[in-house]
C-alpha cells in the first residue's frame, strides 16, 4: 500500500512519462476489423486461455454439473464423486449429440439422450453402451468424453481447452495473491447482467483498462465538472501474462463525501448497511481499485462486494459483456436487499455511459478515416492486453502489419521486485 501511494504521489508530479518510456506505435486498426486477425484470436488465443466458468457452490454434490458454452465448443463442468469438480467436452463419443442438455442438473452418470451412451462423472469414462454387441471392436476406454483443464480459486471456476496451458496460479500467480483478501469462497452471486454491444471485445475490454476517459464520460454536474476519481493519479501495475492493476484515487469532492481528509487518507472504512469482507485492505477501501486477469476478466474490487466483468466475442463486431456482482450475503432467499439494488442500479449507469460510448466505436473504426490508434502512457495497460493477445497467439504466427511491438516487459512488476513498474 505504501508503496502503491507513491506512485500515485508521483504520478500526480509528473510533468511527462519516465525517463526513457518507450514511444508506441499506433496500434493497427485491422486487430478490431480484420476477419484474419479475428480467426487467430479464436483459433490460437481462445482455446490456449483460462476462462471463467461458474461457481463451485452451484454444484455441491457429487454428480451436480453445469453448462457451459461461452467459448464456442459445449463445456460441461460436474463435480465428481470424489468431490473434485471437471470439466469436460459436452459431445457424445457416438454420434456427437450433446450429452447433457440442460444448462444445469444433478446425474448419477452423464447418459446421452440419442443412443444412451453413459459415462461417468469422476473421468468421462465410457462405462455402459446399449447392444454394445453391434459394434465391431469398439474399445470404451478409447471413447471417454475430452476432458479439459478446470481449476478452481476461492469459489470461482475456470476452464481452458490447453492440455499444455500452464497452471491457473502460474498464469494469473500475482494477481489471484493480492486477490486473496477478497475472501471468494465466502461469497456468492448477488445479481448478473448481460449486454450484447455491436462492437469488436477488446473495444469493451479496453474501457475498463484506463480512466483517461472518466471525467469526459462519467463526469456529473455541470458540464460534467464533478466526478468520483482523479485520473490524474491513477496508478497501473503491469503484472505478468496480461495482467494489470489500476489503481485510481478519489477525487477531492469524492474523499470528503467519504469522510477522508483527502485522496491519501486511507483507512478502514466501511459502507454502513452492508456486510463487509473485513480482511479487505484500508486501499481498496479508499480508492477505485481495479485488476485484469488476462484475457477477458476485469473487477474494480471493493470491501462489501464487487462485480466481475467479462467480455465474450460472439462475432468480429460483436461481444457479449457480463456483469456478475460477488458479495457476502448476508440475507437468504433470492431477494435482494434495497440497498444492494440501489448500489446495482447506480454501477448499471456507469456501464450504460459506457456502452452508449462503445457501441458507435465499430463503425468508425471500420471507416477509412480510421488509420490507426495512438496509445499514450496512463493507457498502458492497454499495449500490455494487446502484446500479451500477440505472445499468446504465437508472433510470428500474426502478419507484420498487424502486430504490437513487444516494448513493455522491462515495466512488468516481477516477483519479489519492491519498486512498482511505472
Ligand atoms: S450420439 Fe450419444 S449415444 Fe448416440
Ligand atoms: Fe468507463
Amino acid at each position: 500500500m505504501d508503496r502503491i501511494k507513491g506512485e500515485i504521489r508521483w504520478e500526480f508530479a509528473r510533468s511527462g512519462p519516465p525517463e526513457g518510456f518507450p514511444a508506441f506505435h499506433d496500434i493497427p486498426i485491422g486487430r478490431y476489423v480484420d476477419k484474419d486477425f479475428f480467426e487467430l484470436e479464436r483459433r490460437r488465443l481462445w482455446n490456449k486461455v483460462w476462462v471463467l466458468a461458474g461457481r463451485a457452490e452451484d454444484i455441491p454434490e457429487a454428480g451436480d454439473y453445469f453448462t457451459f458454452d461461452d467459448l464456442g465448443p459445449p463445456i460441461v463442468v460436474v463435480r465428481g464423486r470424489d468431490l473434485e469438480i471437471r470439466a469436460f467436452y459436452n459431445t457424445c463419443r457416438h454420434r456427437g449429440a450433446p450429452v447433457v442438455r440442460s444448462a444445469k442438473g444433478s446425474a448419477r452418470n452423464l447418459r446421452c439422450q440419442y443412443h444412451g451412451w453413459t459415462y461417468d462423472v469422476d473421468g468421462g469414462r465410457l462405462v455402459s453402451v446399449p447392444d454394445e454387441r453391434d459394434f465391431v471392436g469398439l474399445c470404451r476406454q478409447d471413447r471417454s468424453l475430452g476432458m479439459i483443464g478446470c481449476e478452481v480459486w476461492q469459489g470461482w471456476v475456470f476452464v481452458n481447452q490447453d492440455p499444455f496451458a500452464p497452471t491457473l496460479r502460474e498464469w494469473f500467480g500475482p494477481a489471484l495473491d493480492e486477490m486473496e483478501e477478497l475472501c471468494g469462497e465466502s461469497l456468492r452471486v448477488v445479481s448478473t447482467h448481460s449486454q450484447t454491444i455491436a462492437c469488436n471485445w477488446k473495444v469493451t475490454a479496453e474501457a475498463f483498462l484506463e480512466v483517461y476517459h472518466f471525467r469526459h464520460i462519467h463526469g456529473r454536474g455541470a458540464g460534467g465538472s464533478e466526478t468520483l476519481l482523479d485520473s490524474r493519479g491513477a496508478t497501473m501495475g503491469l503484472l505478468p501474462n496480461g495482467c494489470s492493476r489500476m489503481i485510481t484515487p478519489y477525487s477531492v469532492s469524492a474523499a470528503a463525501a467519504t469522510g477522508m481528509k483527502d485522496w491519501s487518507d486511507w483507512r478502514h472504512i466501511v459502507t454502513p448497511g452492508f456486510a463487509d469482507i473485513t480482511t479487505v485492505n484500508d486501499m481498496f477501501r479508499c480508492t477505485s481499485s481495479a485488476y485484469s486477469l488476462f484475457p477477458n476478466l476485469i473487477t474494480p474490487v471493493g470491501a462489501e462486494g464487487f462485480p466481475f466483468l467479462v467480455f465474450w466475442p460472439l462475432d468480429i463486431k460483436t461481444t457479449r459483456l457480463d456483469w456478475i456482482f460477488y458479495a457476502p450475503k448476508d440475507w437468504d432467499g433470492d431477494e435482494i436487499p434495497e440497498r444492494w439494488t440501489r448500489r446495482i442500479e447506480n454501477f448499471n449507469l456507469i456501464m450504460e455511459e459506457d456502452r452508449r460510448n462503445m457501441e458507435p466505436m465499430q463503425r468508425s473504426l471500420e471507416s477509412p478515416g480510421s488509420t490507426g490508434i495512438p496509445i499514450n502512457y496512463q493507457e498502458r495497460r492497454i499495449w500490455h492486453l494487446h502484446e500479451q493477445i500477440d505472445r499468446t497467439i504465437g508472433i510470428e504466427k500474426i502478419p507484420g502489419q498487424l502486430r504490437v511491438a513487444q516494448l513493455l516487459d522491462p515495466y512488468v512488476e516481477k516477483a519479489g521486485a519492491t519498486a512498482g513498474a511505472r
